[in-house]
């Protein structure tokens, strides 16, 4: 007998509301539009189904999304036939599974790639669960996952990490077979989770296709990142709060604007496929379920009262990149007050969430770097990064001065897309160091994804003109590991020795902490 004996639960009088929970997964689904009436209940497989590993995601105090998809050949198409597939689910408050408190049924469509999201609910508050799937005989690996906090607890301390760009042709992924051991209760992904590029020879490994562009090319990317087990490691410790930046589609892509010459109706056609594969792969809840080229991906997590996290999409709604894109003076379209990361919508959103937050620590989870720097080292010359808040300096400015008006509770934002470690005080007015220090920004390097060496030193050569910039860093790959108190917040650059080997070992190159009601951080 297994220890997935649902059989067992399903049919004992006590468990009879699980199952009538079970059912309602069901007509939930039935509400989607998707038909369940033709469902394989014992389906064969060419081969594992579970070969891309459980997930689960987007933790509340009383819900966490499960995830999974039925994969037996996963780079050709996933490899199950176009029929509708039921897929049990248990949630357990041990490790071994014994103490089962939810199972469930839940269709698996050949629409969403056969991808499965439970959004299991009625669980307690800040505490640890394990999970697992069957499908026919098949039973997947055990994946652990936690609740948030209840919103009003007072909670003494909370430990994440985030990590970001995940190149698979740059490197291996030792840096998640280390998280994946890290005592924290939650990871953050601040996106590149994939690379939309053909295979470059010459590294240690080579993307299966060219350029992907189809639903199925994103699909079959997807999966191939997926095959990591040391990616598959992390996900199965630990509850995953996802962004994405611009490979998931394209490079520097804005809003509509593809980076090359594509037209707006084969963009469109293009972003609708990505996003609807980064949903199927993703441990979202149905409220992310993509409605054709869009999907709702900013949303707000709470962990008692000591954190918030505000985790935003700056491509979706974004406008152009100004100026042309690219590293070069500012023109007077990077001050266009016009021009936007988050679109109009999200950044009320975002302020009125910062302006009514009880927690002690607010957190912007984002993508590229929010502090201004000027990567020209001459004091008389100035050069920005034009898909930064550099570009957007108007609506940077927006952000900063109501920071500095309303005072939420010690804004940290957290960034990524820049391959890079740095560390930032967030001024009010950047060309003024006597200007008050509104925030503190965290950049996280790459997990793989390359910072050319040749500009480590020209970046290092302009640290004098940016006295905000407590820290920078190009030569390691890693992530991020943050602890925060009601006293402190920590973060820890965790960076491994070489992504050349999937085991190579790993360190702390540097700490950091902000002191609660003091912006701007402090290298210990
Ligand atoms: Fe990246």
């Amino acid at each position: 007998m297994d220890r997935f004996d649902f059989e067992r639960l399903l049919s004992s009088q006590s468990n009879r509301r699980r199952f009538l929970l079970g059912a309602g997964t069901l007509t939930g689904l039935a509400i989607a539009g998707q038909s369940w009436q033709k469902v394989v209940a014992l389906p064969k497989f060419s081969g594992y189904p579970f070969s891309l590993g459980v997930a689960s995601g987007d933790p509340l105090p009383n819900s966490v999304v499960l995830w999974t998809r039925l994969a037996p050949n996963p780079l050709n198409g996933g490899g199950m036939t176009r029929q509708n597939v039921r897929v049990r689910w248990q949630i357990a408050a041990d490790e071994n599974m014994r103490q089962v408190v939810r199972v469930g049924t839940t269709i698996a469509t050949p629409e969403l790639a056969h991808s499965v999201h439970v959004d299991v609910r009625g669980l307690q508050p800040d505490k640890w669960y394990w999970y697992q799937f069957k499908v026919g005989n098949e039973l997947s690996p055990i994946g652990r996952t936690r609740t948030a906090p209840a919103r009003r607890d007072r909670i003494a301390s909370f430990r994440f990490a985030f990590a970001n760009c995940q190149d698979w042709q740059n490197g291996y992924y030792p840096a998640y077979r280390h998280l994946a051991e890290e005592d924290v209760d939650l990871v953050v992904h601040l996106g590149d989770y994939i690379y939309e590029y053909g295979p470059q020879t010459g590294g240690p490994r080579q993307h299966n296709s060219p350029e992907i562009v189809t639903l199925a090319d994103y699909r079959n990317r997807h999966a191939l990142y997926k095959t990591d087990l040391n990616l598959q490691a992390a996900h199965a410790a630990f509850p995953w709060i996802v962004t994405w930046d611009d490979h998931e589609v394209e490079n520097n892509y804005a809003g509509l604007i593809p980076e090359d010459n594509q037209s707006q109706q084969e963009f469109l056609r293009r972003r609708a496929n990505a996003y609807q594969a980064y949903y199927e792969h993703m441990p979202l809840r149905r409220s992310s379920l993509p409605q054709g080229p869009n999907l709702q991906l900013y949303r707000r997590f709470t962990f008692g009262d000591l954190a918030q996290f505000n985790v935003l999409d700056t491509r979706q709604y974004r406008t152009d990149q100004p100026c042309n894109d690219g590293l070069k003076p500012r023109c007077t379209e990077a001050l266009d007050p016009a021009a936007t990361m988050t679109g109009t919508e999200q950044e009320q959103w975002l302020l009125r969430g910062l302006d009514k937050s009880p927690a002690r620590w607010n957190v912007i989870a984002q993508q590229t770097m929010m502090a201004e720097y000027d990567f020209d080292a001459r004091p008389s010359a100035e050069v920005f990064n034009m898909d930064q808040w550099d570009g957007y300096v108007a609506a940077r400015a927006r952000l900063l001065t109501f920071l500095n008006q309303r005072r939420p509770s010690n804004p940290i934002v957290l960034t990524g897309d820049i391959h890079s470690s740095w560390v930032h005080d967030l001024k009010l007015d950047f060309s003024n160091p006597a200007s008050p220090t509104v925030g503190t920004e965290f950049v996280g390097t790459s997990i793989t994804s390359d910072f050319p060496a040749q500009f480590i030193a020209p970046v290092r050569a302009a640290l004098p003109d940016n006295p905000h910039t407590k820290f920078f860093d190009g030569a390691f790959r890693g992530y991020v590991r943050c602890n925060l108190t009601r006293d402190r917040w920590q973060s820890d650059y965790r960076v491994v020795s070489t992504i050349l080997d999937p085991n190579a070992s790993i360190s702390t190159s540097a700490s950091f902490v902000v002191e609660n009601g003091q912006p701007g951080a402090q290298r210990v």
